[in-house]
């Protein structure tokens, strides 16, 4: 089973991902749950992670192959032989922050980019998720929690307006893909958020499709 979680930065995916990777690992066992992330997380991962978010890349598309081959590696390595052996992957972040950051938040670049990356992931084989949890907030809500935890942070370096396209982006790729989506208010406590998470995981799980126990 492969689970994902998104939303724009300062959403507190990082935080749940841990939070729910433990959970299920009650349920299901600690051997059968793997929480990872993007970019970065893999053997060798942090070189990319460290070249792609510190921000010095003239490119967009530079941006947009590294994470591609970031993530090629990722499901290569980590996330595929997981699912194989029956495991239930967690992963903070994948495909859709490609898809919203580089792609769709560009009001320069058209519908065709987003249609080529799409078709690209189904020729790569990359697998699809069987749900992805989308941590929705707003851009002013998630700076504000970025901004009390004292460092500088990227809204300081990309400005509100970009996450509000991101936000959109996410919006949109939702729109054609609700049936594996959810979206759940990130302006709410954790401790609700986890409510929800913990609700859904449960059904998920009950219906046990692709867990070896
Ligand atoms: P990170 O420090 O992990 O932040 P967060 O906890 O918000 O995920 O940095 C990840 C950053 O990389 C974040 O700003 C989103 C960005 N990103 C992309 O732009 N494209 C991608 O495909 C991925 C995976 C991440």
């Amino acid at each position: 089973m492969f689970i994902v979680l998104e939303g724009i930065d300062g959403c507190g995916k990082t935080t749940q991902t841990a939070r729910i990777s433990e959970y299920i690992a009650s349920i299901v066992g600690s051997d059968k749950v793997l929480a990872t992330r993007e970019p970065g997380g893999w053997d060798g991962g942090e070189a990319i992670r460290e070249l792609v978010l510190r921000g010095n890349l003239s490119s967009m598309w530079s941006e947009f192959f590294l994470f591609m081959m970031d993530r090629c590696e990722h499901v290569c390595r980590v996330i595929a032989p997981a699912i194989l052996c029956g495991g239930v992957v967690v992963c903070d972040r994948y495909s859709p922050s490609t898809l919203a950051y580089q792609i769709l938040s560009r009001p320069d670049v058209g519908d065709a980019a987003a249609e080529y990356m799409i078709g690209l992931s189904d020729v790569i084989g990359l697998p699809k998720p069987d749900r992805v949890f989308f941590l929705d907030i707003s851009p002013d809500e998630a700076r504000a929690r970025l901004d009390a935890r004292g460092n500088a942070n990227s809204f300081d370096v990309r400005g509100r307006e970009y996450f509000e396209r991101v936000r959109a982006g996410y919006e949109r790729i939702m729109k054609t893909s609700s049936d594996r989506w959810v979206k759940i208010d990130a302006a709410s406590a954790p401790d609700e958020v986890f409510d929800i998470l913990t609700r859904h995981v449960d059904s998920l799980i009950g219906e046990g499709e692709g867990i070896n126990r």
